[in-house]
């Protein structure tokens, strides 16, 4: 069965209840169990956390046995040069995921320090981004 692990970053656990105008009214949590249950062949394992080193810990963690890490380092991406060095660093492939559009938001927002680690980078489509991205796994 493919392992495929969603991480996110800080603030993201406030989804449904932050910013709705951006980042939508449903919790990660609900949106969670409708990707589980979408994809029934795949093991979907869900992350989060608000503190940096912990973090590149989980990405050290399952980093060398997991097929796949969909990452929403949320405002890391634009900052952490140590979570792009765990990105760097690790075998599993990873797939940067934003919500929101990054690019038609602030400059500081238009950088991610991740990115160049990638496997690929999915910005703009909603909590989908997280769905399109499992799906660019599988093909
Ligand atoms: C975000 C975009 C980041 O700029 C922001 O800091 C977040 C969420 C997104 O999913 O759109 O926390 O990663």
């Amino acid at each position: 069965m493919l392992k495929i692990a969603i991480i996110n970053g800080p603030n993201l656990n406030l989804l449904g209840i932050r910013e709705k105008e951006i980042y939508g009214s449903s919790s990660f949590e609900d949106y969670f169990k409708t990707i589980e249950q979408k994809f029934p062949t795949i093991d979907l394992t869900y992350y989060q956390s608000n503190i940096e080193g912990e973090l590149i810990n989980k990405l050290h963690e399952i980093g060398f046995t997991y097929d796949a890490i969909i990452l929403n380092a949320g405002a890391y991406t634009h900052t952490s040069i140590a979570i792009a060095d765990a990105v760097a660093g690790i075998k599993t492939p990873v797939v940067e995921v934003h919500i929101s559009n990054v690019f038609s938001r602030e400059d500081y927002r238009h950088v991610s320090y991740l990115g160049k680690h990638c496997k690929g980078s999915i910005s703009g489509f909603g909590l989908n981004g997280y769905e399109l991205a499992i799906q660019s796994v599988l093909i």
